[in-house]
C-alpha cells in the first residue's frame, strides 16, 4: 500500500471478526452490500472474511475480491500453507489484495493452544510469511495475544516476519487485557526494538474492557498507522474498537493528533444502519456517533443552549457523520429516481433488477401505509431481495392464531416445494404458539437463541419488523421477517431462519440432524 504522511489506515474487519461474532452468518449478497459500502466509506483495507474457514466464507472473500477495486481487500489465514493458498485463490482477482496470517506468540497461547516451543513459533512465521509474499506483494503478519507476550520474544515473531517480507506488522490486543497508557509504551517499544522504517505498524483491539479505542488512538500516538476495527465496534466478545468512534475522534481532536484518514464521515450514519439490519445486532441509543441518541438533547439547559449555538454541547455536526436526523419520508407519489437516490443513500447497491422488485414491493407498501421511512425500505430490501438462493426451503402459506379466554391457539401452512404441510399448537401467546406449530411441520428441532421485535419507524403504521437467532447442532442462523402484521413478522422470521439453517450448513459443509417423522402433505 502506497503510504502517505499524516495519514492514519483504517483496516475494517467487520466482515471477518465482527460477523464472527454475529454468528458467522450473513449470506453472500449481504456481505457484498456491506463491502461495497464499506468501499464507498473509504476504508483502506476490507478485510472480507477466512477464506479456509468454510466453502461459504471462501466464497463471500471470492465475490468480493471481484467486486471491490477501490480498497484493499484482505483475506484472513493461519501459518498453513494450505489455508494461505486458500486466502490467495479467493483473494487473487481483487485488483487489491492482501494475505493476513497470524500465529499467537504468548507463551499461554503457544504452550496451551498451538503446543509449540517459541523457535518452532518463528518457524511457522517465517515460513507462512515467505509463501505468502511468494504470492502476492501485500502482506501483513499478526502475532495474536500480542498485548500479553513477552516483549524481547515479540520483537523477534516481528523481526522474523519483517525479514521474511511482511510490509504490515500488526499487534492485536486479542483479549482486551491492554490499557492506554500501558499500550502507547509498548508500542513504542516494538517500534525501536523491530526497526523496520519501511513496515506499517498496525494495531487491533478488542473492548473486553472498554478500552479498543482509547487502546487504538494510544497506539497511534506512539507510531501506529494503521488502525483495525469494524462498524458499530462488533466483534468476538465485547467486540473490536469502533471503527466511526476511531475515525471521529482522528478528526474532532485533529488538533491533538494532527492525522487524517481517507474516510467520507458523511457516509458513517448509513453504514452502520446497513450493518446493524443486515447482522441483526441492533446499535444501543447511547452509542457514540451512531446511537440514535448521539446528538439528542434531552435537558432543557442543553436545548436552550443548542438553540443559541450548537457547539455549546455538540463537539460534533450531525450532518458531519451523515446524521441529519431530517429523513424524508417517501410516499406513493415518490417516483423511481427518488426511490433510487434513497436506497442509494442509504448505503445499498441493487442492480437495475432488483431495483425494480425493489421499487414495486415500495408501491405496494405504499398503499397499505401512507408514509415510508428509511426503516421500511431497509427492511423490505432485507427481507426481499437479499435472501440468499436456496433460502426458499419452506414457504410460509398460512398463518391463523385464535385468542381470547382459553389458551392461544394456531394454525400454520408451510409449503417446501414437495406440498403444504400444516399443523397446529397451543401455546403461552400468538407467537409461542405459531412457533410450536412450526416446530411440528419442519424437518429440524432448532433452538431459538434470540427473538427482537422492533418498529421499522416511530409512527403507528410501521412494519413490525422480528430478528431471531435459531441454532441447530453447530450451526447458527439469523432469521428476518417483516409486516404490518407482527404475528406474521415473527412467524417469517422464524421460517427464515429455518431456511437460511439449511443454507449455511451447506456452505459450512455441515450435516444438520434432521427429525425423523414423515410429514403429511394436503
Ligand atoms: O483478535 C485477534 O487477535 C485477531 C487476529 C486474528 C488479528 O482477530
Ligand atoms: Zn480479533
Amino acid at each position: 500500500m502506497e503510504r502517505q504522511q499524516n495519514r492514519v489506515y483504517i483496516f475494517d474487519t467487520t466482515l471477518r471478526d465482527g460477523e464472527q461474532a454475529a454468528g458467522g452468518n450473513l449470506n453472500v449478497a449481504e456481505k457484498l452490500q456491506i463491502a461495497r459500502q464499506l468501499s464507498r466509506l473509504g476504508v483502506d483495507v476490507i478485510e472480507a472474511g477466512f477464506p479456509a474457514a468454510s466453502p461459504g466464507d471462501f466464497a463471500c472473500v471470492e465475490a468480493i475480491a471481484r467486486e471491490v477495486k477501490d480498497s484493499v481487500v484482505a483475506g484472513l489465514s493461519r501459518t498453513k500453507k494450505e489455508d494461505i493458498r486458500a486466502c490467495f485463490e479467493a483473494v487473487k482477482s481483487a485488483p487489491r489484495r492482501r494475505i493476513h496470517t497470524f500465529i499467537a506468540t504468548s507463551p499461554i497461547h503457544m504452550e496451551h493452544k498451538l503446543q509449540m516451543k517459541p523457535d518452532e513459533v518463528l518457524e511457522e512465521i517465517r515460513s507462512a510469511v515467505s509463501l505468502a509474499c511468494g504470492l502476492v506483494e501485500d502482506v501483513e503478519f499478526s502475532a495474536e495475544d500480542a498485548s500479553r507476550s513477552e516483549l524481547p520474544f515479540l520483537i523477534e515473531a516481528f523481526k522474523t516476519a519483517a525479514a521474511a517480507g511482511a510490509s504490515t506488522l500488526n499487534i492485536p490486543d486479542t483479549v482486551g487485557y491492554a490499557t492506554p497508557d500501558e499500550f502507547y509504551e509498548f508500542c513504542q517499544a516494538i517500534i525501536k526494538g523491530v526497526d523496520a522504517p519501511k513496515a506499517v505498524y498496525s494495531v487491533h483491539c478488542h473492548n473486553d474492557l472498554g478500552l479498543a479505542v482509547a487502546n487504538s488512538l494510544a497506539a497511534v500516538r506512539a507510531g501506529v498507522r494503521q488502525v483495525e476495527c469494524t462498524i458499530n465496534g462488533l466483534g468476538e466478545r465485547a467486540g473490536n474498537a469502533s471503527l466511526e468512534e476511531v475515525v471521529m475522534a482522528l478528526k474532532t481532536r485533529a488538533d491533538r493528533y494532527g492525522f487524517v484518514t481517507g474516510l467520507d464521515s458523511t457516509k458513517l450514519h448509513p453504514t452502520s444502519a446497513l450493518v446493524s439490519r443486515l447482522s441483526g445486532v441492533h446499535v444501543p441509543p447511547n452509542k457514540a456517533i451512531v446511537g440514535a441518541n448521539a446528538f439528542a438533547h434531552q435537558a432543557g439547559i442543553h436545548q436552550h443552549g443548542v438553540m443559541k449555538n450548537p457547539l455549546t454541547y455538540e463537539i460534533m455536526n450531525p450532518e458531519e457523520v451523515g446524521a441529519s436526523g431530517s429523513e424524508l419520508v417517501l410516499g406513493k407519489h415518490s417516483g423511481r429516481h427518488a426511490f433510487r437516490d434513497r436506497i442509494e443513500q442509504m448505503g445499498y447497491v441493487l442492480t437495475p433488477d432488483q431495483i425494480e422488485t425493489a421499487f414495486t414491493l415500495f408501491k405496494k407498501l405504499c398503499d397499505s401505509k401512507k408514509n415510508v421511512s428509511d426503516g421500511d425500505i431497509a427492511a423490505l430490501i432485507a427481507d426481499e431481495i437479499l435472501p440468499a438462493s436456496g433460502e426458499g426451503l419452506y414457504e410460509l402459506k398460512h398463518c391463523s392464531v385464535k385468542t381470547g379466554n382459553g389458551p392461544t391457539l394456531a394454525v400454520v401452512t408451510l409449503a417446501n416445494g414437495k406440498g403444504d404441510i400444516s399443523d397446529a399448537a397451543t401455546g403461552n401467546g400468538p407467537i409461542d404458539a405459531a412457533y410450536r406449530a412450526i416446530w411440528r411441520v419442519i424437518d429440524l428441532e432448532p433452538e431459538l437463541l434470540s427473538f427482537n421485535i422492533k418498529a421499522t419507524s416511530d409512527r403507528s403504521d410501521s412494519l413490525g419488523e422480528t430478528t431471531v437467532l435459531l441454532r441447530s447442532g453447530d450451526v447458527t442462523a439469523p432469521g428476518r421477517g417483516v409486516s404490518t402484521d407482527v404475528i406474521e413478522s415473527a412467524v417469517k422470521a422464524f421460517v427464515n431462519g429455518v431456511n437460511r439453517l439449511h443454507v449455511l450448513a451447506s456452505a459450512k459443509g455441515v450435516e444438520l440432524s434432521v427429525k425423523k417423522h414423515k410429514h403429511h402433505y394436503e
